[in-house]
């Protein structure tokens, strides 16, 4: 694959740019939203508490001014986890939130328990009736917050409670990842007091009102790194010319260890001059290399001549998507210790595969380019939810792929 490529702004951060117009009841403009499936059943959750929610290509426009009610639609919950932050917003803005456990991909166990521990620790009072969760509070008072995990929802939504806060929060073991630093910045751009987002100590001085904003969403890294080894599988030379490389450090310094030559002038280049090496590759929270990249980097290890280990430490059952690689020929066994032991450089040849979740759509598609003859993808669904005009992007860098109807 060769060519130049721009990527949509970043799914994740979008919805957490979305949950966060709830906490102004003035109008929030988000520019450079990804049309992707997600994103309208976000709009979905956020009108069904009572915000008025319009989609104009790549702009959003919102308004919560009102809430008709605090308790989250269960069917719609179920369908994606970052509606889970409508808790932090609602109990900020009104001082309660029901809903139910978040739905979202199949890839492991997700708990809440960072969201509730950040919860409590700000006054609220959590509990569990008939299936949902209840979580109220007469007034939030800012404390001094240890996070077990560094959860990137849990960050984000206990931030949004913390904001209207009385007092100061400091949040010990905080997310660092860049969609979490960005939607800090947009609330300080609403009028928040938040030093630290970007790290893992986020310190929030609560504020009794909000505004609104016009805001910008980065662009994604998870896209631009998908393209990036897309590129990498096949032998290529790929630029993603609106690539941030200060949010894919981890990827860029794996591709360099392979063999690939990077280059940052304006973007990201991703160019294979040579045969390409193994590696080890661990997934674990930002600074580090990203769950969500995962799968589609050991897809492109499939290239590298030799044996190359990816040890998933984020999610257990992130490695369900190995099987449908085997039906293209691909030489991976997965320990129950959780590390992909591939032995890279045997010829894939097409086959009928199935996107099994985002991600795990991303990695048959990656090595499906760098098979021989035909992959046909089932379940794309998966691949809507995340990648906004898949197919056009990547006929841009010289695939061959069409969607079929039905
Ligand atoms: N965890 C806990 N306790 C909690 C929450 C999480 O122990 O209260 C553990 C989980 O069991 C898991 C780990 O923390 O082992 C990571 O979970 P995290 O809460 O950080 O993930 P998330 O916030 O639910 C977001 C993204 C995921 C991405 C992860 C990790 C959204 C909507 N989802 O999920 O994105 O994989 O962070 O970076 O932002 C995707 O885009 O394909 C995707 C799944």
């Amino acid at each position: 694959m060769h060519g130049q490529v721009a990527v949509s702004g970043s799914k994740n951060a979008a919805l957490y740019a979305l949950a966060a117009a709830l906490l102004t009841p003035d109008a929030v403009i988000l520019r450079n939203v990804p049309r992707i499936a997600d994103i309208e059943e976000m709009a979905a959750v956020l009108r069904a508490l009572g915000a008025a929610v319009a989609i104009d290509g790549e702009t959003v426009t919102l308004r919560a001014d009102t809430f008709t009610t605090t308790v989250a639609p269960p069917e719609l919950v179920a369908k994606l986890r970052a509606s889970f932050l409508v808790v932090g917003a609602l109990l900020a803005r009104t001082g309660e939130a029901t809903c139910v456990s978040p739905g979202g991909d199949v890839i492991g166990s997700r708990p809440l328990d960072v969201h509730f521990t950040g919860f409590r620790a700000l006054g609220a009072d959590v509990s569990e009736l008939d299936g949902q969760h209840l979580v109220r509070a007469s007034r939030l008072r800012g404390a001094r917050i240890f996070f077990d995990y560094p959860s990137v929802l849990g960050t984000v939504n206990v931030l949004f409670a913390a904001v209207r806060a009385e007092g100061r929060t400091t949040i010990i073991n905080a997310a660092a990842e860049p969609e979490v630093e960005m939607v800090a910045d947009m609330l300080v751009g609403m009028g928040a007091r938040i030093a630290g987002q970007g790290t893992a100590t986020i310190q929030v001085d609560g504020v009794d009102r909000l505004s609104g904003t016009d805001f910008t969403i980065i662009s994604d890294r998870l896209e631009a790194g998908t393209y990036l080894l897309a590129g990498t599988a096949t032998g290529g030379d790929v630029c993603v010319t609106n690539a941030r490389p200060e949010h894919m450090d981890s990827l860029i310094a794996k591709l360099r260890e392979i063999g690939v030559e990077i280059d940052t002038t304006t973007g990201i280049r991703a160019r294979c001059a040579s045969m390409l090496r193994p590696t080890q590759v661990q997934a674990v929270p930002y600074p580090g290399f990203p769950t969500d990249l995962q799968a589609p980097m050991t897809a492109a290890l499939l290239r590298a001549e030799g044996t190359s280990t990816v040890h998933e430490r984020v999610y257990e059952r992130r490695f369900d998507y190995v099987q449908q690689l085997h039906l293209l020929g691909a030489k991976i066994d997965v320990g129950a210790n959780g590390i992909a032991t591939i032995q890279g450089g045997a010829p894939l040849t097409g086959a009928p595969v199935r996107a099994l979740d985002i991600r795990a759509g991303a990695a048959v598609v990656v090595a499906g380019l760098a098979a021989a003859g035909e992959t046909t993808v089932r379940d794309v669904g998966h691949l809507d939810r995340g990648y906004a005009d898949l197919e056009p992007r990547l006929r841009l860098l010289g695939a061959e792929i069409t969607r079929q109807a039905g």
